[in-house]
């Protein structure tokens, strides 16, 4: 199914950027947490970790010294955009899913230099309307349209002018390993879809590596991934009404070796109980809430997804300690 953009009804004058908000409502937030914690084993989306506040301690894990990936993928980006640009068509729209703080973009635009439009989504809407607009205002020469919806369903991007243009998508930050792999294909074909015969696709994926790296990521001595974790339910308290206890829970995060992923927890302190609009939800002590996965792939499995999704996997780059890769994906023509 398509969902029309709305660019008659909903979309707000904004100087710069144009702006479309097709987000989920809070029903799906309140019937995906119910359904979440109603299951024998309790779990969250963790696309509802990105409200303002979250994205903003997102930002904060970006810049933590032992969170390697945004950093390393920043220096990998910058080293190959002479590579990225002999790649990319003339005058593409660059279309970025959940473009978070837009601070890759930058690198893109400012490097490769040949894209005629910017298109972001993201389901966070204020903050996506901050970044576009600021963006909007750096590169006055480009046309920018901010999509606040969730990337994983599919969007009819037709109305927006260029739809004529090559559509190049940008996937960095190894958001992709926060889906399973069979999810990861599903989104690689709604990707492919939206951007169309001809188009490319630029891919971040963290890569497989030494546990004791990783867990160190994901449990930073300063406690912002912690925070980043519990913000889930601060959200579920102050949007849905919910009296859990934030004393009473603490984030966790472990490599499963066999999976090839970390996951992510928040574990109940206590036996205890927590309701929401009328629900209730009891814990034991120790029980989990299993939040997020981070999936690591080596370049070949990476590649396996991205072609088992329809694409071709034209090129990959890794940096010189091997922790990070970035894959540029073709869609074929036909
Ligand atoms: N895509 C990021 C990753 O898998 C997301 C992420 C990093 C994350 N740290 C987190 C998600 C902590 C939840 C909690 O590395």
């Amino acid at each position: 199914m398509n969902i029309p953009l709305p660019m008659n009804t909903s979309a707000e004058s904004w100087p710069t950027a144009r702006y479309v908000d097709l987000r989920p409502s809070s029903e799906s937030f309140l019937g995906a947490v119910i359904s979440g914690l109603g299951a024998g084993r309790k779990s969250l989306p963790s696309k509802f970790f990105y409200d303002e506040r979250g994205s903003r301690l997102f930002d904060r894990i970006c810049e933590l010294p032992e969170y390697y990936p945004t950093r390393t993928e920043m220096a990998l980006m910058t080293d190959i955009a002479p590579e990225l640009r002999a790649l990319v068509p003339e005058g593409a729209e660059l279309v970025e899913f959940g473009s978070g703080s837009s601070r890759k973009v930058r690198i893109l635009l400012d490097a490769v230099a040949a894209f005629a439009a910017y298109v972001s989504i993201d389901i966070s809407g204020d903050y996506l309307k901050q970044m576009a607009s600021a963006l909007a205002c750096d590169y006055p020469a480009l046309d920018v349209l901010a999509v606040s919806a969730d990337y994983t369903q599919p969007i009819d991007l037709a109305h927006w002018e260029g739809c004529s243009r090559p559509r190049v998508g940008f996937f960095p930050g190894s958001t992709i390993g926060n889906l399973t792999p069979e999810d990861a294909v599903a989104f690689l074909e709604n990707a492919r879809r939206i951007l169309g015969p001809g188009g490319g696709f630029i891919v971040g994926a963290d890569l497989k590596k030494d546990a004791g790296i990783l867990h160190a990521a994901y449990n930073d001595a300063a406690g912002v991934t912690a925070a980043f974790n519990l913000n889930l339910l601060v959200r579920i308290n102050s949007e849905l009404g919910g009296d859990f206890d934030l004393a009473a829970f603490h984030h966790r995060a472990h490599y499963n070796q066999e999976k090839g992923r970390i996951e992510m927890y928040l574990v109940s302190d206590r036996d205890q109980t927590a309701r929401i609009d009328g629900h209730s939800f009891d814990f034991t002590e120790g029980e989990t809430i299993h939040t997020e996965n981070s999936h690591k792939y080596t370049v070949e499995e990476f590649q396996r997804i991205a072609e088992r999704a329809g694409f071709i996997a034209q090129r990959a780059w890794t940096d010189e300690n091997q922790l990070f890769s970035i894959h540029y994906l073709e869609v074929s023509s036909d």
